[in-house]
């Protein structure tokens, strides 16, 4: 099931501009969602209607949600879905994310992204809420995750980690596997999906031969070398190259 949710949302935030919903999106009841804002405590510190506005892919209440104070994470349901079933029997999708607790509005592409993704599951005659958990780069990084015979464990399904805690995590077995949307992506846009990375980058998501992530954020750092000391250091005899 994870991997399932894995792919899909991959596909959304990469073709979030020509994500075209075959709903009826000008009808109300895919745009009006319900959001709980939570606090450190667990505590609910606010709850609000959004209404989303799928020509701009944003919702109409953007200026407000950037100024959110604080939410140590944020729960969204869909309205309508509220009416019809219970919060706690709608599936969750929850993504870890790693702002400080006063960082929300770093959230909101997810947040801006989800009924995009909504309505294309929706379509398949099935349904969820969506968390976002700003749990910080170290428990991001390093907590456990998913434990089937512990359930006070946290399952996360989308983690934004950097490329080196991607490898460790992939040495736990934390990470799906995500060759089938890479095959898709290419198959719908006719345009390879490595195609659009860098080179280096292309190496950052792969390991043995397995897709892992996606990259959302591209961090780049230069390795700087001092000429002299190498000079120097060969004129002593040193059989030093200038890196590449
Ligand atoms: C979409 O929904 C709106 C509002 O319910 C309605 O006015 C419009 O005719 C619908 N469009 C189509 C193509 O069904
Ligand atoms: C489940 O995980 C929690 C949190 O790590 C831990 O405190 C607890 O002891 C674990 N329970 C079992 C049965 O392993
Ligand atoms: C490079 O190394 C030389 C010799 O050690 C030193 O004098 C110089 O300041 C260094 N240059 C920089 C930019 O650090």
């Amino acid at each position: 099931m994870e991997f399932i949710w894995q792919l899909i949302f991959f596909l959304l935030i990469y073709n979030i501009y020509v994500v075209n919903a075959h709903l009826n999106t000008t009808d109300e009841k895919y745009s009006k969602f319900i959001i709980e804002i939570y606090g450190e405590e667990d505590e609910l510190l606010d709850k609000f209607h959004l209404n989303y506005d799928f020509l701009i892919h944003k919702f109409e209440e953007d200026a407000l949600l950037k100024k959110i104070p604080t939410a140590q994470y944020i729960h969204i349901c869909n309205e309508n879905d509220l009416k019809e079933k219970n919060k706690e029997d709608i599936e969750i999708l929850i993504l870890w994310d790693t702002n400080k607790i006063n960082e929300f509005y770093k959230s909101l592409p997810y947040l801006n992204a989800y009924p995009n993704w909504y309505t294309n599951i929706k379509k398949q005659g099935k349904t969820f809420c969506f968390r976002i958990d700003n749990v910080g780069w170290k428990r991001n990084a390093y907590e456990e995750i998913c434990d089937s015979k512990n359930k006070t464990i946290a399952c996360p399904n989308l983690i934004i980690v950097g490329t080196t805690q991607l490898t460790y995590r992939y040495q736990k077995e934390d990470v799906a596997n995500i060759n089938k949307y890479i095959n898709n992506y290419y198959k719908k846009n006719g345009v390879s999906f490595e195609s659009l990375l860098n080179k280096y980058s292309s190496n950052d998501y792969r390991i043995d031969n397995n897709w892992l992530a996606i990259p959302v954020l591209i961090d780049l750092r230069i390795l700087k070398f001092n000429e002299t000391t190498f000079d120097y250091c060969n004129k002593k005899g040193y059989d030093l190259h200038y890196p590449p």
